[in-house]
């Protein structure tokens, strides 16, 4: 398939009279990383929120790999194979790591969380497919040794990288992440950078949100940039560091970062 994995047509996103995402067109290319970036309140979160289903469209659609999204539930979103994590980590507190990427295998489009309670035909390959897919990415992201500790005790860069797994545990074809390196310490960044080219390099498409500049230009294929609700510019990262309406609108402010 080469057409774009995520298609947003003419999409709005209105809060009263605050139009946080106000007739966005644009295209995520499938297997690349595209940052998505513009000021503060420019409507990035708002923009992932609707397209991941956590909250509807006031007009417009997002297409999904040919598949109109917008009007589904967030776990349908999932199931259908875009994942995503949140500008403050959503994870469940009291449940440890493993438990948390467990949660995210079980949001996979053919795992049934009902086959698995009522013990029906199926239900035990479910679970040892789960098991021994958590155990791979627990070890792979280096969460390994503390599989067992409750996430709620975890350093915030770890729940992070957490949240990253849970994401990875629904086996996505399009991973979206709020600025994920928020936050962190530079070391962490690091490390995030690397991860992300490595989720890239598994042909997941990526759509980062991220106020990091250098994470951005050293990760990003192409750069959709928002303002105020609009898309102001796209292009690939060259294309957008250039452009003046970006530099007085966005990069300007954060030359020095
Ligand atoms: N649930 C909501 N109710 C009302 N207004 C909202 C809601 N969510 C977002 N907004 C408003 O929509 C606008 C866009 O917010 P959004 O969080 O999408 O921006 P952002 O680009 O993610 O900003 P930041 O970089 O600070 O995270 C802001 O004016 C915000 O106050
Ligand atoms: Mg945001």
């Amino acid at each position: 398939m080469t057409e774009a994995i995520l298609q947003i047509k003419g999409l709005g996103r209105h809060y009263g009279g605050v139009r946080a995402v106000d007739d966005v067109t644009c295209l995520v290319q499938r297997g690349i990383v595209t940052a998505l970036i513009g000021p503060n309140g420019a409507g990035k979160s708002t923009l992932l929120n609707v397209a991941s289903g956590v909250t509807p469209a006031s007009f417009g659609k997002v297409v999904f790999n040919g598949e109109v999204m917008t009007g589904k539930r967030s776990d349908q979103v999932c199931k259908a194979g875009i994942a995503r994590t949140f500008q403050t980590p959503q994870l469940f507190p009291n449940l440890t790591v493993r438990e948390n990427v467990l949660v995210g295998a079980t949001r996979r489009g053919h795992v049934s969380l009902t086959r698995i309670a009522l013990a029906l035909p199926g239900a035990r390959r479910d679970l040892r497919e789960i098991d021994v897919d958590t155990d791979a990415l627990l070890g792979e992201l280096g969460l390994a040794p503390i599989a067992e500790k409750l996430v709620g005790k975890l350093p915030f860069g770890q729940q992070r990288i957490v949240e990253i797994a849970r994401g990875l545990a629904s086996r996505p074809e399009l991973f979206m992440m709020d600025e994920p390196a928020s936050g962190l310490s530079r070391a962490e960044v690091e490390g995030f950078r690397d991860l992300i080219l490595k989720i890239a390099g598994r042909g997941i498409s990526v759509l980062l949100v991220e106020h990091n500049m250098q994470l951005v230009m050293s990760t990003a294929d192409q750069i959709l940039v928002l303002d105020k609700g609009k898309l102001l510019a796209s292009g690939t990262p060259g294309e957008i560091r250039a452009s003046e309406a970006v530099k007085s609108a966005y990069l300007g402010s954060y030359a020095e970062h």
